[in-house]
C-alpha cells in the first residue's frame, strides 16, 4: 500500500458530500476562492474539495504534525492548491495573516480526534492497548493525560470525567485515581483502564461497551482544551470569512455542538434591543444560518462509516462585514506553527 493510499485508509470523511454541497455556493463565481481545513486530518475532505472544486485553493491546519505529514503526501498532486500549516485552529487569523489572505470562502471543522489517532496504539488515546498515557494532539507540546492524572485534585477530576464524559459514576472512579496516584504516579492506559473497570458497578459494566470509553474521551478533552480553543476558535473562523463565505462544522460530542449552536445563533440573531423602532445597521445579523438545526447521518452512511454515528453538522453563511471589534479579540497564545 502506497502512502497516500495509506492517509486515504486511515480515516473516512464525515459527510463527505454534504461538506462539499454545503461549500460549493461560497466558491461559485470567484476566479480562486479560498477554504480553511481547520482540521486537516487525513486529508479527505480537503481532498474532496480540491477534486470537486478547480478553482479552490486550501489552506489546512492541524495541531498534529503526523497527520500534517501524511495528509500533505496524499495532497502533493494537487500542488500549490494545498498549503498545510501546523497550528491550533483558533490561530486561524495570525495564519491567514502570515499568508498574506485577508479574507476566505469557506471554513470547515471535522471535530474530534482523527481515526489515525485512535489507532496509534502509543498515542494512548485508545482504552483498547497499553500504551503511556499520553493523549495529546500536538505530540510536541502540552500536558499529557498522564500529568492531568497525576496533578489534578480530586474534584477537579470528577468534575471532568463528568463534563466531557457523562460518566455517572464520576466522584468514585477520581477518587480511586487520587488512591491509586498516593501509592505510584500512573503512567499507563492499562491502569486507567482497571481503575475505571473496578469502580463501575458490575450491572453497569455488563451494558454500553467499553465502561474506560467515556473516562478516556474526557481526558483527551481536557488534555488538550478542546471546548475552550473550539469557542475562540468559532468568532475568529466567522471573522475570517469574506461576505458570502460560509462555515461548516461537524461535532461529535454535546458540548462542542452547543457552542457551535450559540456562535451560529449569536451572528443571526439582531443585537439591537427590541424596543428600537428602526434596527440600526450595526446591530443586524451577521450570519444566516444554512442548516435548520443540527443535521445527522443517515442510516446508509452510517453502516459505511461509523464514526459519522454521533456527528451534528450546522453551516451558516457571512452576511455582511461588521467591525474588528464586534467580535471577542483574538487570543495569542505561543506556538511552534510552520508552513509545511
Ligand atoms: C476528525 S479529524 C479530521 C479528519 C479530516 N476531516 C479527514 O477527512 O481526514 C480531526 C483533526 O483535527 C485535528 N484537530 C483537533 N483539534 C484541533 C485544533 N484545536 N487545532 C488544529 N487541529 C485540531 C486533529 O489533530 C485531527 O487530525
Amino acid at each position: 500500500m502506497s502512502e497516500t493510499d495509506d492517509a486515504a485508509s486511515r480515516h473516512t470523511p464525515v459527510l463527505l458530500q454534504r461538506c462539499l454541497d454545503l461549500l460549493a455556493p461560497a466558491f461559485a463565481d470567484h476566479d480562486t476562492a479560498v477554504l480553511v481545513d481547520s482540521t486537516l486530518g487525513m486529508g479527505g475532505h480537503t481532498e474532496g474539495v480540491l477534486a470537486a472544486f478547480p478553482n479552490v485553493r486550501v489552506v489546512g491546519l492541524d495541531r498534529d504534525t503526523q497527520a500534517l505529514e501524511l495528509a500533505g503526501r496524499r495532497l502533493a498532486p494537487f500542488g500549490d492548491r494545498f498549503t498545510g500549516v501546523h497550528a491550533v485552529y483558533d490561530e486561524i487569523g495570525e495564519v491567514l495573516e502570515d499568508l498574506g489572505i485577508a479574507k476566505v470562502q469557506g471554513v470547515l471543522m471535522d471535530l474530534g480526534v482523527s481515526s489515525l489517532q485512535l489507532d496509534e496504539r502509543e498515542r494512548g488515546f485508545s482504552y483498547s492497548a497499553d500504551a503511556p498515557l499520553d493523549m495529546r494532539m500536538d505530540a510536541t507540546t502540552g500536558q499529557t493525560a498522564a500529568d492531568v492524572l497525576n496533578t489534578y485534585d480530586e474534584r477537579d477530576l470528577a468534575r471532568i470525567l463528568r463534563e466531557y464524559g457523562e460518566e455517572r459514576f464520576a466522584p468514585r472512579i477520581a477518587r480511586a485515581i487520587v488512591a491509586q496516584r498516593a501509592k505510584r504516579p500512573l503512567e499507563r492506559t492499562g491502569e486507567l483502564v482497571s481503575i475505571v473497570r473496578a469502580n463501575i458497578p458490575a450491572a453497569t459494566r455488563k451494558t454500553g461497551g467499553n465502561p474506560a470509553k467515556r473516562t478516556f474521551q474526557a481526558l483527551r478533552i481536557e488534555v488538550n482544551g478542546e471546548i475552550e480553543i473550539l469557542e475562540n476558535a468559532l468568532p475568529q473562523s466567522i471573522e475570517a470569512l469574506a461576505v458570502g463565505g460560509r462555515l461548516v462544522v461537524e461535532s461529535y460530542h454535546s458540548l462542542e455542538d452547543r457552542a457551535v449552536k450559540r456562535a451560529m445563533a449569536a451572528g443571526a440573531t439582531s443585537s439591537a434591543p427590541p424596543d428600537l423602532p428602526v434596527e440600526p445597521a450595526t446591530h443586524a445579523p451577521y450570519l444566516r444560518l444554512v442548516t435548520r438545526g443540527a443535521e445527522e447521518a443517515d442510516e446508509a452512511e452510517i453502516a459505511r462509516n461509523p464514526r459519522s454515528q454521533s456527528v451534528r453538522l450546522r453551516a451558516a453563511e457571512r452576511t455582511r462585514d461588521t467591525p474588528d471589534h464586534m467580535l471577542p479579540s483574538r487570543q495569542t497564545r505561543p506556538t511552534g506553527r510552520r508552513a509545511e
